[in-house]
């Protein structure tokens, strides 16, 4: 009996892609359309073809093989001004060559799809004003925590909420090396190098571990949440350089675990409001997370995002936040919203430049707090750490005090009831002009 072919025929012209960049990401893409090309043909009815990929360095040895169809080049005009080409896939990073690469191909009618969060958080202004100007698709699902929708959760099955909150573990990198190290013990620099081996961090690893691609992202986040512009700059970042195993272990005594937070909240009060314009309390910061969060049990190279919705509620979403395959099927799944043409704005919000966001002063955030002070073992201590404390009208919810170090030092750790960020700066300002600390206090927000 002859046997039957299961593959479908494809009806419409491919869509014919320029892929910029064949690294862990590109060479992801490529990998993923080659295997699943009869289910694209069926949600699309065309296929997608690889005609050229750029890259930096012809001669790298490449660990997975370029697609039959494409041709290798380390000139970026091949893809943009080649009039075969109805797409550029920016997968190379950065901002200097991104921006130029994306600009000169939006301006040739090309259609973008990037996962270039820096990108799009620090010159995303004017690039989706070309996009709106040249009347192109901009597409960005894969950069923002990986595999997770949340992108296009944001920009459709949401848009008819207010989000009063969102708050999310963002950067797999620094959640790969804080689990490490508080399942395993790992050394913080072995945890980055085995995060950078398996593909999760930036080309330059400082922008996973000082929180700026956390911030990146949660730029882009407020943009599809509120539809403003918040300023890079503005933003508060820390990030988890500095951490340490003590805290780790001390956090899990006050039934928490330490989690590289990116979070925004609307602020309620009226007398802030500018016009219907959100204002923000927004940023990235270490916290303590409380273990009955589910926030607290993501690990490893997950992320999650949790957002306070008025109509909906609670939500909560979890995946894998990076790495080849979760990030290259975000990437593809935009790639099949361009072959079906869908033209939604690419922001989520119909004004061609969206208003800046008003600030709340991070010194009016407000939240519980730890702090672990390191003082000199001595009669009436405790008793001027608390006198501070009250000046500042910081009240204490819990304390601990552990045992002598051997030098005669004491840390004391402390779980505050809520207060002010502002407060907590006072107070630590005034221990140590009191010289009461023998070490930099360490202090963390507690959610
Ligand atoms: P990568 O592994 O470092 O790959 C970068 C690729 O771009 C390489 O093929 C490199 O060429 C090429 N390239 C870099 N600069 C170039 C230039 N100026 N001209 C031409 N080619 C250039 O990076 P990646 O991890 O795939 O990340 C790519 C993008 O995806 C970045 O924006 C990143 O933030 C984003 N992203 C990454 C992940 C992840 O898990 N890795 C997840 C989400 C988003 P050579 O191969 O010749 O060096
Ligand atoms: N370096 C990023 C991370 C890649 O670790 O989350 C995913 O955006």
């Amino acid at each position: 009996m002859a046997s039957e072919s299961t593959s479908i025929p494809s009806v419409a012209a491919p869509l014919v892609v320029g892929l910029a960049g064949f690294g862990t990401i590109g060479s992801g893409l490529a990998r993923l359309v080659a295997e699943n090309n009869d289910m694209i043909r069926r949600r699309v009815g065309r296929d997608i073809v690889i005609k050229r990929v750029l890259v930096r360095d012809m001669h790298k040895a490449r660990a997975v093989a370029l697609p039959d169809t494409a041709q290798l080049t380390i000139n970026a005009t091949d893809l943009t001004d080649d009039p075969e080409i109805d797409a550029l896939v920016e997968l190379i990073g950065g901002i200097d060559n991104a921006r130029a690469l994306i600009e000169r191909a939006l301006e040739r009618g090309k259609h973008i799809v990037t996962a270039n969060k820096a990108l799009l958080a620090e010159e995303g202004t004017a690039l989706f004003l070309k996009a709106a100007q040249t009347g192109r698709i901009l597409r960005y699902e894969a950069s923002v925590a990986g595999a997770i929708p949340i992108v296009q959760t944001l920009k459709e099955s949401l848009n008819g909420n207010r989000i009063a909150t969102l708050m999310g573990i963002l950067n797999g990198t620094s959640n790969y090396i804080l689990s490490e190290m508080a399942a395993n013990s790992l050394d913080f620099e072995v945890a980055l190098r085995q995060a950078q081996e398996l593909g999760y961090a930036e080309a330059d690893p400082t922008l996973d571990i000082d929180g700026h691609d956390a911030a990146h992202k949660l730029i882009l986040l407020i943009r599809l949440a509120y539809g403003v512009h918040y300023p890079y700059v503005a933003l508060p970042i820390r990030g988890i350089r500095g951490i340490s195993y003590k805290d780790i272990v001390l956090a899990k005594e006050f039934g928490c675990t330490i989690k590289l937070i990116a979070q925004v909240r609307e602020c309620t009060d009226e007398s802030r409001g500018r016009g219907g314009v959100p204002c923000l309390e927004a940023g990235v910061f270490p916290a303590l997370v409380r273990d009955s969060y589910l926030l607290a049990a993501v690990s490893g190279v997950y992320n999650a995002v949790r957002i306070e919705a008025d109509a909906a509620g609670l939500l909560f979403f979890h995946g894998r936040g990076a790495g080849a395959l979760p990030t290259a099927g975000a990437v593809l799944s935009d790639l099949l919203a361009v072959a079906r043409n869908e033209r939604q704005n690419n922001t989520g919000f119909s004004d061609t430049e969206l208003p800046q966001a008003g600030i709340v002063p991070p010194r009016e955030w407000r939240s519980c707090c730890y702090a672990r002070l390191t003082v000199r073992d001595r009669p009436g201590v405790l008793r001027d750490i608390a006198g501070c404390m009250a000046a500042d009208g910081i009240s204490v919810a819990r304390m601990q005090q552990k045992s002598d170090d051997g030098r005669g030092l004491v840390p004391l750790v402390f779980m505050t009831h809520e207060t002010s960020a502002g407060a907590m700066d006072n107070v630590l300002r005034r221990m140590e002009d009191a010289n009461l600390l023998s070490e930099p206090a360490v202090c963390y927000r507690v959610l």
